[in-house]
């Protein structure tokens, strides 16, 4: 059987293939649950705390109403009004509020930070992001996609765009581990890092999956049954960056042309906040200096019944759920 209890959820790869799958099952009796109006207050008495360096609305929203579901006390720090990072470091950070908490969550830049947390708070972290990945994301997705197709094995998935970034990461693991066809279509400069690609692949191999890096949209997209994009350039990364990746990826763009070489049944999806439209001000300012409308998803495809993006952020909040009930019961 799966024990999570007391562990720190921090990447894919420190999780079993079974574990992984118990915590899509446990999501979904935590959906049936929410849905169906029963209370689930089993973590009554249990405080946790919400760190984060960078701006969130789902993760942070999920955190928050799934803490207030299982009966928890909930604090959360905002970017900067804390001390960590600047008058403190993490490690005396982690001793102290591994004294006052059951729990941490930890959004952030490296990778090493939220490590560097959990290896002293002496209590279960989860990584709400980090620049490399963006492992409570994944449970929502596969959840999303099982809910689509009834199981994941052997089914096609597509990730277009900037394929290093920490959510294509972490897509890449949670897919080898799921038994899931993997492909990373996009220039090959923003291609997964060969390293872990060979370690999905190593994975891959377990569960009976493919891993496949392609550049051609047309074959990277054929028969797909999920297409899933992000946000050509993520939080910490900088804003001149924008020019050069709308070069590099306006060809990579998910559009009906895309959906249509898809699987007849395929869907869209996307991690979210996304540019499909220029009603954001942020968008409007990129769309004015760049002239380009749409950047990774059409808003045709976005508004499409093909796009399940808000079921997606919707899950977001079950499995953290999950992932919370799951480590600190
Ligand atoms: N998908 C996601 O993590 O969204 P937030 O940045 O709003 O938390
Ligand atoms: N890749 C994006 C994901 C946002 C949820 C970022 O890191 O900004």
């Amino acid at each position: 059987g799966v024990n999570l209890s007391g562990k720190s959820f921090l990447k894919l790869l420190d999780l079993t293939n079974e574990e992984v799958r118990y915590l899509i099952d446990l999501s979904k009796d935590f959906k049936s649950m929410k849905r169906a109006g029963v209370p689930h207050k089993y973590l009554e008495g249990k405080n946790i705390v919400l760190l984060f360096e960078k701006t969130s609305t789902r993760t942070r929203c999920s955190f928050e109403v799934a803490g207030y579901d299982l009966g928890m006390g909930v604090t959360y720090l905002d970017p900067g009004s804390s001390q960590m990072g600047h008058k403190e470091s993490i490690k005396d950070t982690a001793r102290v509020l591994g004294r006052f908490y059951d729990g941490i969550e930890y959004r952030g830049f490296s990778q090493d930070l939220v490590e560097e947390l959990a290896k002293y708070a002496g209590v279960p972290v989860w990584n709400g992001l980090t620049d490399a990945f963006h492992p409570t994301q994944m449970i929502a997705d596969f959840l999303t996609i099982e809910e689509n197709f009834g199981h994941l094995k052997g089914l096609n998935f597509v990730y277009m765009g900037d394929a290093r970034n920490n959510v294509a990461n972490s897509l890449m693991i949670a897919s080898a581990k799921l038994g899931v066809n993997f492909t990373a279509c996009s220039p090959k400069e923003l291609f997964p890092v060969e390293d872990l690609v060979e370690k999905a692949r190593e994975i891959a191999k377990e569960t009976g999956s493919t891993i496949t890096l392609e550049s051609d949209v047309q074959k990277g997209t054929k028969g797909a049954h999920a297409v899933y994009t992000d946000i050509w350039v993520s939080m910490g990364e900088p804003d001149e960056i924008w020019e050069s990746r709308i070069a590099q990826l306006k060809d990579y763009q998910v559009n009906k042309a895309v959906m249509d070489n898809a699987d007849k049944d395929a869907i869209f999806l996307h991690c979210l906040p996304s540019f499909h439209d220029t009603q954001t001000a942020v968008g409007e300012e990129i769309h004015e200096k760049f002239g380009l409308p749409e950047m990774e998803v059409s808003d045709e495809v976005f508004e499409s019944p093909q796009s399940k993006v808000f079921d997606q952020a919707e899950n977001r909040m079950h499995t953290i759920k999950a992932i919370m009930y799951a480590t600190l019961k």
